[in-house]
């Protein structure tokens, strides 16, 4: 029944009638409680709320593909100004990228020269950008483009999945970067012959990431709902002497609240990643695959007006 949902929900995401339809809506069917508003402006009150609890946040302007060079340069414009926004309203936030949305699928050049501009920016601001992983077919470019980035900003980060059967030896070859990671289980629909089939697999392989990354000494964002892989954390840290602020946690805003405020108490960070926007659509239907459960809140949206 898991599988079924996880494969329907995913198809789903990927249909463009349904994504138009979604943005003339805005954020319906509970999705509201997973988006922190249509704008960067509305999102604002709430950041400020999370980070008064001692939540650090990072921000996601939803959208992922731009079929033109000019939504490509706008989409940069608008994460340029998110970054001018969080630094005039002394946010604790950092910003998440997806070089899908900055031409990573029209030209090389220009999904360069737009995350030029936004590191420029996000330098000048102190302010750290981190590059969200996509499917696997953009694995290879996204490293690419992250490394060279890392050789002449600090302040970048990105993303390593588990379902792929190439992070550990990704891990090995980003070493020499000092990168700070997100590790992941990954939430796109690959195939076997580039991504374990098995749940227990993939978890298995977050596990051996963890440990991997915090071994080198690298800063860890371990982004996970799952209690598993939080506990194992936190062992892992304290038998081999890993200060906590070698690493944090992550989860989704409107995931697992009162964990989230557990962490805290408990003395560790935790970072909200907080999507924006009014191109709510795959995101939302990509949480509905991963977690079956939160379709009774969307069921229960369907009748509200
Ligand atoms: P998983 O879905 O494996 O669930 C394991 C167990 O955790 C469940 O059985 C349940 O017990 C518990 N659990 C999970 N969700 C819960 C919930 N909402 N409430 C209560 N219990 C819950 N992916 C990607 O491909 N590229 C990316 O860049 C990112 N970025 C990213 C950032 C952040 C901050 C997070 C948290 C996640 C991502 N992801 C991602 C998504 C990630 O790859 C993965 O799909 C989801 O986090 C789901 O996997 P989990 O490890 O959270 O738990």
């Amino acid at each position: 029944m898991e599988a079924i949902s996880k494969k329907f929900f995913l198809h789903l995401s990927s249909s463009s009638v349904l994504d138009r339809l979604a943005k003339k809506w805005g954020p319906k069917f509970g999705a509201n409680k997973i988006v922190g508003g249509e704008t960067f402006e509305e999102a604002v009150p709430l950041i400020q709320d999370l980070n008064s609890q001692g939540l650090h946040i990072t921000v996601d302007h939803l959208g992922e593909f731009v079929s033109s060079e000019k939504e490509a340069r706008q989409r940069a414009q608008e994460c340029i100004q998110t970054i001018q926004m969080i630094s005039s309203h002394q946010l604790t936030s950092q910003v998440s990228v997806k070089l899908t949305s900055l031409g990573l699928d029209i030209r090389h050049d220009v999904v360069w020269e737009n995350m030029i501009a936004i590191m420029d920016e996000a330098q000048k601001h102190d302010v750290v950008v981190t590059i969200d992983m996509e499917d696997s077919t953009r694995t290879e470019k996204t490293l690419e483009i992250y490394k060279s980035l890392k050789e002449r900003y600090d302040n970048i980060g990105t993303v390593i999945q588990s379902y792929l059967y190439r992070s550990s030896e990704d891990l090995d070859d980003l070493s020499s970067y000092d990168p700070y990671l997100r590790l992941v289980k990954g939430a796109y629909k690959e195939p076997g012959k580039v991504a374990f089939v098995e749940k227990s697999d993939v978890d298995e392989n977050l596990k051996h990431l963890i440990e991997k990354n915090l071994l080198n000494g690298h800063y860890t964002a371990i982004a996970s709902h799952d209690d598993a892989m939080i506990e194992f954390t936190k062992a892992f840290a304290v038998e081999n002497n890993i200060p906590t602020d070698q690493f944090e946690f992550q989860m989704l805003y409107g995931m697992r609240n009162d964990t989230q405020m557990a962490l805290l108490k408990e003395g560790y960070k935790v970072r909200v990643y907080l999507p924006y926007g009014d191109d709510w659509y795959g995101y939302f239907m990509r949480r509905l695959a991963e977690r079956p459960a939160n379709v009774s809140f969307a069921i229960k949206g369907l009748f509200k007006k």
